[in-house]
């Protein structure tokens, strides 16, 4: 349960979303859709960056990761060789009398929580979204909205390995929507019925599956550490023979401490071969690998690494924010990593005159090819400094009465609010070297 504190927390950082321009309800205007949501200006900036330091960590700074993009829609046999039409399902009970429905396993008793009325006995409830393809609307035509992104990658494991010359250990990985019915959306961004997955599965020898798996887990930790989210809020939690999935033969979360509890934000699984060998059977296209070197045939195993995008970005907002009391006056301020602010820097002239606006738009011009920055010359400097520290922007650049006489202007941190003079046409690269560290 949320204690007061926490969901303050939730609050206040969900009205900063919607009031900075983050992240806003879909379909407002209308009275907005249930657990859809839109990124706002500063929110997709946000989650490209995300997006960005993940896809680079997978397929830029090693050479053992192919990348893909596959397509939503699929043929629909894929989800009956994986398994979701029989089982991606959750027990619900509806209520007779509101028509709430919910998950089984949130209900106490027999009454509805909601009205206290009688409760159905529990049914299962398949959360794939469906649609139809062309114009008839029959069960020939009928095709799901992928819930996970992962088959979009089992499915193309012949087309990545042959044009990549990659033999296992190796991995594919894909950043893209997925869809899910869920019974109980919420928590904002939390579980929404459509978010982003960013899942890379390795393809590895059956024999060296407890190493993968290990390997897998500490990389992953070391990537949510490199976006700067604090240590004590993160664990594993290892999966129990109750909680595995029907694939899986080990498992571990990754869990964030959440104002409304430890809770998943990404899945380490050990599939084993039962995807390749599902999809094997069901294809008739052998995906079985063999090594030259050994002489072995085998069906690769999957270790798969699945987090969610959303989830990602909740997490980084919620460990950035920080309410501080700085010189009796109180400041709001998101400590971002600076790779993934949304903007790098604030461009200020101290004042309008003096030819200030005119030096500091040619800073902005000069730093636009490099980083996302923002010119604001309107009001007391103190409250630009507020207003981007609020949004997280890392660095503020200042344009004063020093800089006419000797080219420099000061840079403030955001974090120590500490202020250094630079000279301008350093400027590019002392802000390179502060955000990626070269
Ligand atoms: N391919 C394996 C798979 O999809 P999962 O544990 O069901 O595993 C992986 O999902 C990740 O996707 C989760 O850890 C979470 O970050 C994200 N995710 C799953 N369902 C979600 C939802 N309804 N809303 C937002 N993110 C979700």
């Amino acid at each position: 349960m949320a204690n007061k504190k926490s969901q303050d927390l939730m609050d206040k950082l969900v009205s900063l979303c919607k009031r900075r321009g983050f992240i806003f309800q879909s379909s407002e205007i209308y009275g907005g859709i249930n657990s859809c949501w839109d990124y706002g200006p500063l929110g997709v900036e946000l989650k490209n960056n995300i997006k960005q330091c993940w896809w680079k960590s997978m397929t830029q700074f090693r050479d053992d990761i192919e990348g893909l993009d596959a397509s939503i829609l699929m043929h629909p046999q894929v989800w009956v060789t994986s398994g979701h039409v029989a089982s991606f399902a959750d027990p619900m009970v509806d209520c007779k009398n509101c028509k709430m429905r919910f998950r089984a396993e949130e209900v106490q008793g027999t009454k509805c929580p909601n009205c206290g009325g009688e409760l159905t006995e529990a049914r299962q409830f398949n959360l794939m979204f469906k649609t139809h393809m062309g114009p008839v609307e029959d069960d020939a035509s009928m095709v799901y909205l992928r819930p996970e992104t992962a088959q979009g990658i089992y499915v193309n494991f012949l087309n990545v390995l042959s044009p990549s010359r990659q033999k296992p250990p190796f991995g594919i990985a894909q950043i893209g929507k997925a869809f899910r019915n869920e019974i109980s959306p919420g928590n904002f961004i939390f579980r929404s019925r459509e978010f982003e997955q960013m899942e890379m599965q390795f393809f590895i020898n059956p024999k060296e599956d407890d190493k993968w798996i290990e390997y897998w887990k500490e990389e992953r930790m070391k990537w949510y550490h490199s976006l700067g989210i604090k240590k004590e809020n993160l664990r594993f939690h290892q999966h129990d023979k109750k909680e595995l999935a029907f694939y899986a033969k080990m498992a571990f979360d990754i869990e964030y401490n959440f104002p409304f509890g430890w809770k998943e934000i990404e899945g380490i699984h050990n599939r084993t071969d039962y995807d390749l060998s599902r999809h094997t059977q069901a294809s008739g296209k052998d995906l079985s690998y063999y090594d030259d070197q050994t002489k072995e045939r085998y069906i690769p195993y999957i270790i798969e690494t699945s987090a969610g995008v959303d989830r990602s970005l909740l997490v980084c907002l919620l460990d950035a924010y920080h309410e501080e009391v700085v010189k009796d006056e109180e400041r709001t301020v998101l400590k971002l990593d600076p790779k993934i602010a949304p903007i790098k820097a604030g461009v200020y002239p101290l004042v309008k005159r003096e030819n200030m606006p005119e030096i500091a738009k040619k800073i902005e011009d000069l730093l636009r090819p490099h980083f996302k920055v923002f010119y604001d010359e309107g009001g007391a400097i103190g409250r630009r400094y507020r207003r981007q520290d609020e949004v997280g922007t890392p660095f503020g650049i200042t344009v004063d009465s020093q800089t006419l006489q000797d080219q420099t202007v000061t840079l403030r941190e955001r974090d120590s609010m500490e202020q250094v003079r630079v000279k301008i046409d350093e400027l590019v690269g002392v802000l390179k070297k502060k955000i990626w560290g070269n």
